[in-house]
């Protein structure tokens, strides 16, 4: 795939600039210049040839004739001149050529292991903006210490067995070759999609999921063309609103549970707040409360968590005994009473 209009990205391009420089970092630098061969050229993890052939597996997974196309007509100017935009292309061109999105209209967030983009959604999706959530592939070097392997989340392997990994040390397959730690992470964002799918259809108050393409997540958009919606942490409420916000977010992870998770990291920073609203987000260490009794506590620390942050604003709540009381009205008896 050529990407002609990010030329001016180019390693070998040498701006000329008229920025004044102190006379000894221009010398230094000079001098830098004729003591070495040429710099070795920067490469990221995203840009290796490897990473490139897998994004553009996973993508056209569900398409797979789209590989053959010559050029897709994809070509946002939010990216030119980003040096991640070729991984970044890769991942939201099958959603383009899928009618999905349009354009790229900003981005909304850039963590560690995601970046998020607030895009122009297509005309048949019924939107007017979709979020993409693209996880960086440099995630699949890292899976080892995730809460995948301490909760006992099912993995699947390569040829799709399924895996428990609840090894401290890491499922077997972790230590194995890169290409089935992508495997993992696939499986691993197809979980998160999944069950944001499992919560939406069952009315709880998440974005809308669209689908799930190779590193990426495509859901409704909380926010506004000009700006995505602030988290929790991000606003001061009033204090009349905490009380029926509080009870809704309860009533979320009680209908999470009913349904098979526990979203694992809630927090206030993991719910958006907008319209007087708000929208869970970030399933990726949601697990399975049926597959181990451990996840208890990780049910009560969300718990503990979401009591804190409105404790704040005077509502009144006893964070152990309502993790206690949701569990074992659904749940049965506590794990360390078995
Ligand atoms: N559906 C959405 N609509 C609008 N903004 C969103 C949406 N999903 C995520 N965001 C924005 O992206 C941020 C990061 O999203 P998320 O929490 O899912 O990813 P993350 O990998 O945990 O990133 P971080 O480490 O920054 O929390 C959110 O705090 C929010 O600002
Ligand atoms: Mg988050």
């Amino acid at each position: 795939m050529r990407h002609d209009f990010f030329a001016e990205d180019s390693e070998e391009f040498e701006p000329v600039t008229f920025v004044k420089m102190k006379p000894d970092a221009r010398e230094r630098s000079r001098l830098r210049k004729a003591s070495h061969t040429k710099p070795t050229k920067k490469t990221s993890y995203e840009s290796s040839s490897a990473v490139q052939r897998w994004l553009k597996q996973q993508a056209y997974d569900v398409e797979p004739e789209a590989e053959q196309r010559q050029e897709s007509s994809f070509k946002p100017m939010f990216l030119a001149g980003r040096r991640d935009s070729p991984w970044i292309l890769s991942s939201l061109t099958p959603l383009y050529d899928q009618k999905l999105i349009t354009d790229i209209i900003y981005e909304a967030s850039s963590g560690k292991e995601a970046t998020v983009f607030c895009c122009a959604a297509h005309v048949d999706t019924g939107q007017e903006l979709l979020a993409a959530k693209i996880y960086r592939p440099r995630m699949f070097r890292s899976l080892r210490n995730d809460a995948v392997y301490r909760y006992s989340r099912v993995q699947r392997d390569e040829e799709g067995q399924a895996e428990h990994g609840n090894s401290r040390r890491g499922s077997a397959a972790t230590r194995k070759s890169e290409k089935s730690r992508a495997a993992q992470v696939a499986s691993w964002i197809e979980y998160e999609y999944l069950t944001q799918r499992i919560m939406y259809e069952h009315g709880a108050d998440v974005p809308r999921p669209f689908a799930h393409i190779g590193n990426t997540v495509l859901m409704e958009y909380v926010g506004s063309r000009d700006q995505s919606a602030p988290r929790l942490s991000d606003v001061v409420l009033d204090v009349e609103e905490a009380q029926e916000l509080f009870d809704c977010i309860m009533r979320n992870i009680e209908l999470a549970l009913v349904h098979g998770r526990i979203h694992g990291d809630l927090s206030e920073y993991n719910i958006l707040y907008w319209e007087g609203k708000v929208s869970l987000i970030d399933f990726a260490q949601a697990v399975d409360p049926y597959h181990n009794s451990d996840v208890f506590s990780l049910f009560a620390r969300d718990i503990d968590r979401i009591c804190r942050y409105f404790s704040l604003y005077g509502v009144a709540c006893d964070p152990n005994a309502l993790a206690r009381s949701i569990w074992t009205r659904h749940m049965g008896p506590l794990p360390e009473l078995l």
